[in-house]
C-alpha cells in the first residue's frame, strides 16, 4: 500500500512540475492529490512517512533526469539532411516545408499529405528535414510550412532552431503542423509566439494526433488525407 502511495505521490509531484508552465489547474490538482496522499500516509502510519518522502524524492529525481537527459534529447535528435523538390515546374506558387520526422511516421505522413495537396494545386514544393542544411533563404518561396511534434508541450527543438536560424521572416506567410499524442495546445502557443516574434505571417496551425481522433477537425482520421485536403483548400483560397 505504501509503495502504491509512493508511486502516486511521485507521479503527482512530477506531473505538477511538468504541467506548471502550461496549466496551473492541472498542476494544482496533481500536487493537491500528492499532498492528500501524504496526509493519508501520515494518518495511517506516521513512521512510514519519512520512507515515503525519501523514496518519492529519489523517484522524482530519477524521472526528471531520465526525461530531460534521455527522453527529450532522443526525441529531439536532428534527422539527417533530406531535401526533395516536387513538381519543379509548378506555376501556382512555391512552398518550403521544413519538418522534424521524429520517431513515428505521423509527422512525415502529415507533411507528405500537405505537399501532395499543394502539388495537386500545381505548387512547386521543397520538402526538407529540419537541420543546418535546410534552406534559410526564403526569398524564392511564397509559403513556409513547418511540421513539428509537441515534446513536453513545446514544438520539436530542431524546428524551433531552424526558425531561429532563419531569423526575421519578413512577413512571410507561414503554416504550422503540430503532431502529438493528443495535447498540442500548449505547443501551439509556443509556436505562435515564436512565429510572431520572428515577424512571420501565421496563417494557421493544424493539429494531428495519435490517440485523439481528428475526424471532427478534418472529416477523416487519416492524417495524410487530412493534410492533403487542408493544403488543397489553402491553395484554392490563395490570393483571393
Ligand atoms: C519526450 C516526449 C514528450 C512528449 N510530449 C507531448 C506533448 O506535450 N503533447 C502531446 O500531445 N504529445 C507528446 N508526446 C508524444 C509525441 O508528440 C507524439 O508521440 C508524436 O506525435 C510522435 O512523435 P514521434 O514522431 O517523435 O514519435 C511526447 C513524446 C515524447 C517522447
Amino acid at each position: 500500500m505504501f509503495i502504491l502511495a509512493t508511486i502516486l505521490v511521485s507521479f503527482g509531484f512530477s506531473l505538477g512540475v511538468l504541467a506548471w508552465p502550461y496549466s496551473r489547474a492541472l498542476s494544482g490538482v496533481s500536487v493537491g492529490i500528492s499532498l492528500a496522499m501524504l496526509a493519508w500516509v501520515a494518518w495511517r502510519q506516521r513512521t512510514a512517512l519519512p520512507g515515503v518522502l525519501g523514496s518519492t524524492a529519489v523517484f522524482c529525481l530519477l524521472a526528471a533526469l531520465g526525461w530531460n537527459l534521455l527522453l527529450m534529447p532522443w526525441a529531439n535528435h536532428e534527422a539527417p539532411s533530406q531535401i526533395e523538390l516536387r513538381n519543379a515546374n509548378g506555376t501556382a506558387g512555391a512552398a518550403l516545408i521544413v519538418y522534424h520526422p521524429g520517431r513515428s511516421e505521423l509527422q512525415t505522413e502529415a507533411v507528405n499529405g500537405f505537399a501532395e495537396g499543394l502539388v495537386a494545386a500545381d505548387w512547386r514544393v521543397t520538402l526538407a528535414t529540419a537541420n543546418a542544411a535546410a534552406p534559410t533563404d526564403l526569398a524564392a518561396y511564397d509559403l513556409l510550412v513547418v511540421g513539428a511534434q509537441s515534446y513536453t508541450w513545446a514544438p520539436a527543438r530542431p524546428v524551433q532552431a531552424y526558425l531561429r536560424r532563419v531569423g526575421n521572416l519578413g512577413g512571410k506567410p507561414v503554416v504550422a503542423i503540430l503532431s502529438g499524442l493528443g495535447e498540442t495546445g500548449p505547443a501551439t502557443t509556443v509556436m505562435a509566439d515564436l512565429l510572431t516574434a520572428l515577424n512571420g505571417n501565421l496563417l494557421n496551425i493544424y493539429h494531428v494526433w495519435q490517440i485523439r481522433p481528428i475526424d471532427e477537425l478534418y472529416g477523416t482520421d487519416d492524417p495524410r488525407l487530412a493534410m492533403r485536403q487542408t493544403a488543397v483548400s489553402l491553395a484554392a483560397a490563395w490570393g483571393k
